[in-house]
């Protein structure tokens, strides 16, 4: 229905009751810039559905059902500045989806399930300048991941996630803190899910404190061991002076006796 309209720029489908994409649903859409598919009922990006629209800009799949992505849905989409998939079902940030979006600038995924961001899957994305992840399931996150996004500026936006406090999570985001081209935008509103103890606290208000136990497990263990090292020693010496004095004793005995 769609196949004679190879000049079109804009194309908005929102607000329908779309379910999936047919394969070739872009075969004639080659001019497309920007395509609105957002809140409708779509389950599951196929790799071939956009494969044609190269020119593609801009692309909102907010608010569909979508749970996972073929590891190709957009790899021709190389010009794209703008991908919208909050409010879908998303689990986990795969590595490779997002491959080729070197031109991305907007990536946003807030209010998904997404518990988890593959080491590599940030990688590629030269241009972000902001990646929306608020609302979702992290509870941990790792520093290298985010390192990788080789960016001039990029605003990270995280709250509304069950974060676990711990001394990790706690020098992540401080190392984050140190990365001149990252900025947590929210993070004062980092509020911490568990421990129990931690839960409804935010991030910041904890200054360094998480760190604090296992600094003083730390030292505990280390005099520990100094005092058994030294320990040991003293007893080692005095065996020593002790064995001294019996053979010295000994001697004088033996000399008396020749006497
Ligand atoms: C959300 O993710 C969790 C795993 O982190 C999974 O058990 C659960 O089924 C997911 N929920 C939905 C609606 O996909």
């Amino acid at each position: 229905s769609l196949s004679s309209l190879q000049f079109l720029e804009r194309l908005d489908l929102s607000f329908n009751r779309l379910r999936w994409l047919p394969q070739d649903f872009s075969r004639r859409l080659s001019s497309l810039q920007e395509l609105r598919l957002d809140h409708n009922l779509l389950q599951h990006i196929d790799s071939a559905a956009l494969q044609d629209s190269e020119n593609l800009r801009k692309l909102d799949l907010s608010y569909n059902r979508i749970r996972a992505m073929d590891a190709k849905a957009f790899t021709s989409l190389s010009h794209l500045n703008l991908l919208n998939l909050e409010g879908n079902r998303l689990n986990v940030l795969q590595d490779g989806v997002l491959s080729r979006q070197q031109s991305l600038e907007v990536l946003l995924l807030s209010h998904n399930n997404i518990s988890a961001i593959e080491s590599e899957a940030l990688a590629p994305l030269r241009s972000l300048t902001v990646l929306g992840l608020q609302g979702n399931m992290l509870r941990h996150i790792r520093f290298k991941t985010f390192l990788k996004l080789q960016t001039t500026r990029t605003h990270l936006q995280m709250s509304l996630n069950p974060w676990t406090c711990d001394c990790e999570l706690q020098r992540v985001f401080g190392k984050i803190q140190y990365v001149r081209h990252l900025h947590v935008e929210d993070y004062k509103d980092i509020i911490c899910h568990s421990p129990s103890q931690q839960a409804g606290n935010s991030l910041a208000s904890q200054d360094s404190q998480l760190c604090v136990l296992e600094t003083a497990s730390v030292l505990v263990i280390t005099i520990t061991v100094m005092l058994a090292v030294i320990g040991t020693l003293v007893k080692a010496e005095r065996n020593r002076k002790n064995k001294q004095l019996v053979s010295e004793a000994e001697a004088q005995e033996k000399k008396n006796d020749g006497y």
